[in-house]
C-alpha cells in the first residue's frame, strides 16, 4: 500500500511514456516483450541488441505500483535507457491510476484475456508461490480451484475485480482511442501479425507495409514468442531478484482455452453467467 500510495502521489508521467497495463495473468509478460522488441528495432540498426535474451521481461519493466519505492524502479524512471520514451508497467485498475497519468496524454496499452483462462493461470501462479513459501501453504495443501473460482467471482483478488479492471480500460479506450489501446490475448494468439502491426502503429513506431516491414514483424514476434522466451536459460533457471520469484513462474502453457482442463462445467457456467452480466451493455466480449 505504501508503494502504491507513493506511486499515486509522486509519479510524474511524461507525454511520451507508454504504460503497459493488465489484470495479472492476462498476458503482461508477452505484452512487455512485444513492446520492448518493437521499440528496440531502431536500436538494432546500430548494433545487435537483444536484452530479453538475458533478462526476464518483468525484470526489465517491473510493475511501478508495488515497487515504486525500490531503487531499481527509481533508477528506471530516471534512466530508462532509451531516448524515445519510457516503457512502464502497472496492474492498477483505471480508477486507481495516479491522477497525473490520467491527465498526461501518455499512451496506455491494456491487454485482457478470457476470464476462465485468467482464473486458471492465476490459480496455477499462486499455487507455485505457495509451494515456494512453506509458511503460507494452506492447511489443506495447495489452494483448491474451487476457492480460486470463488475469489474470482467475488472479486476478492490482489488487483480487485477482474471485470471492473477490464471494463475500466475498455471504456477509456472507447473514449480516447488515440491514447488507450485495448488488446486481447486471444486475438494476439489468433492473428499475431495483425495485432502487432496495430500495436506498433499505436506506439508511433509503425512497420513499413513493404517486405522490410514483414521481416520486422517476424522478428518482433519471434523474439517475443512463448516458446523462445520459455526456453531461454534466464527464464528456465533465473530468479527475479526484486520479488525473489523464479522467472519460470511466468511461463506455463501459453495456450487459449486451457481452463477446460481444470474447471468443472458448473464453475464454467457460473463464470460465463457472471461475465455476461458484468459485460452487459459494454460492447466488450471476452
Ligand atoms: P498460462 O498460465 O495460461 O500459461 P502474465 O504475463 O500476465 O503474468 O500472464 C501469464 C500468462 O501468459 C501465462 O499463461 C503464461 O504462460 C503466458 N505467457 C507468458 N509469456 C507469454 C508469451 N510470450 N506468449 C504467450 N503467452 C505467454
Amino acid at each position: 500500500m505504501q508503494s502504491i500510495m507513493a506511486f499515486r502521489s509522486e509519479f510524474q508521467p511524461r507525454r511520451d511514456d507508454i504504460l503497459l497495463i493488465s489484470f495479472p495473468k492476462t498476458g503482461t509478460t508477452w505484452l512487455i516483450a512485444l513492446c520492448h522488441n518493437i521499440l528496440s528495432l531502431d536500436d538494432d540498426e546500430k548494433e545487435e541488441v537483444d536484452v530479453l535474451a538475458k533478462m526476464n521481461p518483468h525484470e526489465l519493466v517491473p510493475p511501478l505500483d508495488v515497487n515504486f519505492l525500490s531503487d531499481q524502479v527509481q533508477d528506471l524512471l530516471l534512466n530508462p535507457g532509451r531516448s524515445k520514451g519510457r516503457l512502464l508497467q502497472t496492474h492498477l485498475p483505471y480508477n486507481c491510476l495516479p491522477e497525473s497519468v490520467r491527465n498526461s496524454g501518455c499512451k496506455i496499452v491494456h491487454v485482457a484475456r478470457n476470464p476462465k483462462d485468467t482464473l486458471v493461470s492465476m490459480w496455477h501462479f499462486y499455487n507455485k508461490i505457495l509451494k515456494l513459501s512453506e509458511t503460507t501453504t494452506t492447511p489443506d495443501g495447495p489452494f483448491p480451484v474451487e476457492r480460486a473460482a470463488e475469489s474470482f467471482c467475488s472479486g476478492v483478488l490482489p488487483c480487485g475485480s477482474f471485470y471492473e479492471h477490464v471494463v475500466g480500460y475498455w471504456e477509456e479506450s472507447n473514449k480516447r482511442p488515440e491514447e488507450v489501446l485495448f488488446l486481447k490475448y486471444e486475438e494476439l494468439s489468433r492473428d499475431p501479425e495483425e495485432q502487432v502491426r496495430k500495436l506498433a502503429s499505436f506506439m508511433r513506431r509503425p512497420f513499413s507495409s513493404m517486405e522490410d516491414g514483414d521481416a520486422e514483424v517476424e522478428k518482433v514476434l519471434r523474439r517475443s514468442s512463448f516458446n523462445r522466451l520459455k526456453e531461454l536459460e534466464v527464464n528456465k533457471n533465473g530468479v527475479w531478484e526484486l520479488h525473489r520469484l523464479p522467472n519460470n513462474t511466468f511461463f506455463r502453457k501459453g495456450t487459449v482455452g486451457d481452463w477446460k482442463c481444470y474447471l468443472t462445467p458448473q464453475m464454467a457456467k457460473r463464470i460465463d453467467q457472471l461475465t455476461r452480466l458484468k459485460l452487459q451493455g459494454t460492447g466488450l466480449s471476452l
